[in-house]
């Protein structure tokens, strides 16, 4: 694997051709495929479930399934993500009443934990549970659709995280969701980010490996 992982969120995939679409993009140098699940309720919108994560595996996708949860509970569902072949699950700490148990469960259920910040959400929920994260998700929009603009002040948030996770010593990815582009990946490289989610970036353009190796050109300039 890369050092840098280029996650596309197939929420800007063309759905009627889901599982082209995430042939194309991994073929094109993507890394893992961002997966988000959001349920009309925790966010405004409504997506994909463990069924369409499953016809991915079956379909013949091996690289990891990063699945996204913007759902409230979440527990009930988690087993049936693991079953259908996710193999990073995250969840919102506010969308769980006790996140230690739910962190667990996931490591349980045989895959990677992480939590996820919205950009108003504090950094207190990481403070006890350091040693069950794989994964630190920040939201640089608000979730709940693609094609939204970056909230500069993530940049400051992506650098109190790296502290933390460099301070931890625990090996924690540390991945960007929410208006990533090639002109702004090279700042997001620099304040800690090593997981860069793109959605429309991505699949709003015509070839998938220009722009991710625009990308990787552009992370290769970071300092
Ligand atoms: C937003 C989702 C993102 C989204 C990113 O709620 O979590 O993964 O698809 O899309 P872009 O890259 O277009 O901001
Ligand atoms: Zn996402």
């Amino acid at each position: 694997m890369n050092e840098n992982w280029i996650a596309p969120s197939i929420l800007s995939a063309n759905f009627a051709k889901l599982g082209e679409e995430v042939d194309n993009v991994l073929k094109a140098g993507a890394d893992v495929v961002h997966f988000d699940v959001m349920d009309n309720h925790f966010v405004p919108n409504l997506t994909i479930g463990p069924l369409v994560c499953e016809a991915l595996k079956k379909h013949g996708v091996t690289a990891p399934i990063d699945v996204h949860l913007m759902i409230e509970p979440v527990d009930r569902i988690i087993p049936d993500f693991a079953k259908a072949g996710a193999d990073i699950i995250t969840f919102h700490p506010e969308a769980s009443v006790h996140i230690d148990r739910t962190l667990q469960l996931i490591k349980d259920s045989g895959c990677k934990a992480g939590l996820v910040f919205n950009p108003g959400t504090p950094l207190h929920y990481l403070d006890y549970v350091m040693d069950k994260l794989d994964m630190i998700l920040l939201m640089s929009v608000n979730p709940g659709f693609g094609g939204q603009s970056f909230i500069p002040s993530s940049l400051g948030k992506l650098r109190e995280v790296r502290k933390r996770i460099d301070d931890s010593g625990l090996n924690i990815r540390l991945e960007i969701d929410g208006g990533v582009k090639t002109d702004n990946i090279r700042a997001i490289k620099e304040a800690g980010a090593d997981t860069f989610v793109a959605g429309s970036a991505i699949f709003g353009q015509p070839d998938y490996k220009k722009v991710i190796d625009d990308m990787r050109a552009e992370l290769a300039k970071a300092v």
